[in-house]
């Protein structure tokens, strides 16, 4: 399973990127708008600078919610450099932008997922990847999980390329149940990643390995 991480720091990317597990990053309007980032230029500089970092896919999310409008801005993200994935949302809209943006060879990733449906049109239209939000769902008590299973099975059962990228990924256990869903693609926030690493019984064997080193000196 791929890891990508979700955010828009740059700090939080290179943390990541130096743990050497990382193969690429998500963005969306939020996170970049929690940086501080204003403006077109500033945005696309962004998006350079995450490329600059990681070595894996960079997903840049569309402002405009209209088709032409949409493919325009799509082209701009994919032209600033090769690891662009273009984040289209999972409207009428944006199927028709991923058809037209793959079309063109164009990496895309369909947003803003929250039922089978929407993935079937997304990997149907040639969507790269297509993002789930698995947070989102728990929070109105709908099994996020369930979905991604579902999804899975779906692109299996039909031998569809798309790749499933669980995102709204919250906590470290959600991490853990999208290997078992078989997810292709984990996009999480850094402390869920570092959640994996977190063990007491890791904390207790490494003290008394460090007392015991002691008495070796
Ligand atoms: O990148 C999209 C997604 O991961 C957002 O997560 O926590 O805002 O639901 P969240």
């Amino acid at each position: 399973m791929k890891f990508f991480v979700d955010t828009a720091n740059l700090d939080q990317i290179r943390e990541a990127q130096d743990l050497g597990v990382l193969d690429g990053v998500t963005t969306n309007p939020s996170l970049m708008a929690k940086e501080g980032i204003k403006g077109k230029d500033a945005i696309l500089k962004h998006y350079i600078d995450i490329c600059n970092i990681v070595d894996g896919d960079v997903s840049a999310e569309v402002l405009s919610t209209e088709y032409a409008d949409m493919i325009k801005e799509g082209e701009e993200l994919a032209a600033l450099h090769p690891q662009i994935v273009v984040k289209v949302p999972a409207t009428k809209d944006g199927i028709k932008a991923v058809k037209y943006l793959s079309g063109k060879d164009i990496k895309t990733n369909c947003t803003l997922v929250f039922s089978a449906g929407q993935a079937l049109l997304a990997a149907k239209a040639g969507a790269t990847y297509v993002s789930p939000f698995i947070g989102r769902l728990d929070d109105t008590s709908t099994d996020g999980i369930a979905l991604i299973a579902q999804i899975v099975e779906m692109f299996n059962y039909y031998d569809f390329e798309t790749q499933v990228l669980a995102a709204s990924i919250r906590h470290t256990m959600h991490i853990i149940q999208c290997v078992e869903a078989g997810a292709d693609v984990a996009t999480c926030p850094l402390h869920a990643i570092e959640g994996l690493l977190k063990h007491p019984l890791t904390d207790l064997g490494l003290a008394q390995f460090a007392k015991d080193t002691q008495k070796m000196s």
